[in-house]
């Protein structure tokens, strides 16, 4: 069965896992921190905080950019942990619809921020695709918000415009420490504040005696191990080969794909965590039917993502997801589905997911 996604895990994984297991620190130490020195040299941010999934990276930055009852525009394009994070917060998600490249519409955004009521813009980088620079940076400088990028599909380095970036190092992802995420950004208070927050609120800098800590805030255990550190600067080291891989896919299907849509034209910018198509069913039923008969043929297809706003949770919270304010996202819905990408996906492979999906198109 081929997967949309999956891990590229070899023996210098295995080699660096077994090393640290043998060293004096299993949890954060020596490698959690040289994997965030890393990890800033390449994003390009000041600091970096490594955290335990990404959905943590998503929780602290909430808990440092938001307040109870702040106003949020985002995506319903998204995995659920982007907007949950503001719910953790009590905060407010306000979702307005995508483009045809599958991102939040910036256009509807800045509509929405006229109202002058919103603290912040959650952004994701969806599929791999960033933004213009110059629309975020108008859009933060103009309304004066804050900006979270969530960058969990994105790998590539930092315009320096957003406060805050999260990542994620799901198995799927660029980079895997089996979970696990982190968060970057240039501004030391919040840096400082999110390190805390990972380690339960606890402070050692006003201690008297030699066993005193002091908790001032309420935190979490969201740290990384060194093990899973080790992990991720192993992989880190074969980033550029797993990206470049995920390029040549992304090219050969737009060179061989007919009777499908790829969302966007080839990008060199994108990271390409997915490559979504469009093709025009008329219900999720006839979607769902195709799916079934690829899965039969031995091409498990994906879709990312049922709008986080017709989830019955939020629906129950009062939020509505109908066609008159998201016509995008419900055709998006209809359409789009994602093909396999991953680095170790063979030529052959990637011939008979087409092959497969053209005859039966
Ligand atoms: C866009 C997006 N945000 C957040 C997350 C959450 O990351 P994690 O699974 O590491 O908690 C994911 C993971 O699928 C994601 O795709």
């Amino acid at each position: 069965m081929i997967h949309y996604g999956k891990q590229t895990v070899d023996e210098s994984d295995v080699n660096a896992i077994t090393k640290t297991l043998k060293s004096d620190f299993l949890t954060t130490g020596p490698e959690a921190k040289e994997f965030e020195n890393r990890l800033a040299k390449r994003f390009g941010f000041k600091y970096v905080v490594v955290v335990s999934s990404g959905t943590a990276a998503l929780h602290l930055s909430s808990m440092v950019l938001l307040d109870e009852n702040d106003k949020v525009v985002t995506t319903p394009n998204s995995f659920l942990a982007t907007s949950n994070s503001i719910l953790y917060q009590q905060a407010k998600p306000v979702f307005i619809d995508i483009c045809e490249n599958g991102l939040v519409d910036l256009d509807l955004v800045e509509q929405r921020l006229k109202k002058n009521d919103i603290k912040a813009l959650y952004a994701v980088t969806f599929s791999g695709l960033p933004f213009e620079d110059k629309r975020l940076r108008y859009l933060k400088q103009k309304y004066k918000i804050k900006i979270l990028l969530d960058n969990s599909h994105y790998f590539g380095k930092d315009s320096g415009i957003c406060d805050i970036a999260t990542y994620s190092f799901h198995p799927v992802k660029h980079i895997t420490t089996f979970e696990g995420g982190a968060i970057g950004t240039n501004n030391k208070s919040m840096y400082e504040r999110l390190l805390l927050l990972r380690n339960h609120g606890i402070s050692k800098d006003e201690s008297m005696y030699p066993w005193e800590y002091k908790m001032n805030e309420l935190g979490y255990n969201y740290r990384l191990s060194d093990v899973a550190s080790a992990m991720g600067l192993n992989q880190l080291k074969r980033v550029d080969s797993f990206l470049t891989k995920r390029q040549e896919i992304a090219l050969h299907y737009h060179q061989n794909l007919k009777k499908m849509t790829p969302l966007y034209a080839y990008s060199k910018n994108s990271s390409y965590h997915l490559f979504v198509v469009r093709y025009p069913f008329d219900t999720l039923d006839e979607k769902a039917k195709f799916f079934i008969e690829m899965y039969k043929k031995g091409v498990a297809l994906q879709y990312h993502y049922i709008p986080i706003n017709s989830q019955p949770y939020y629906k129950n919270i009062g939020y509505k997801c109908n066609k008159k304010d998201f016509p995008q996202t419900h055709r998006y819905y209809i359409e789009a589905f994602s093909l396999p990408i991953y680095p170790s996906l063979s030529k052959d492979e990637q011939n008979f997911v087409i092959k497969q999906l053209e005859e039966r198109l």
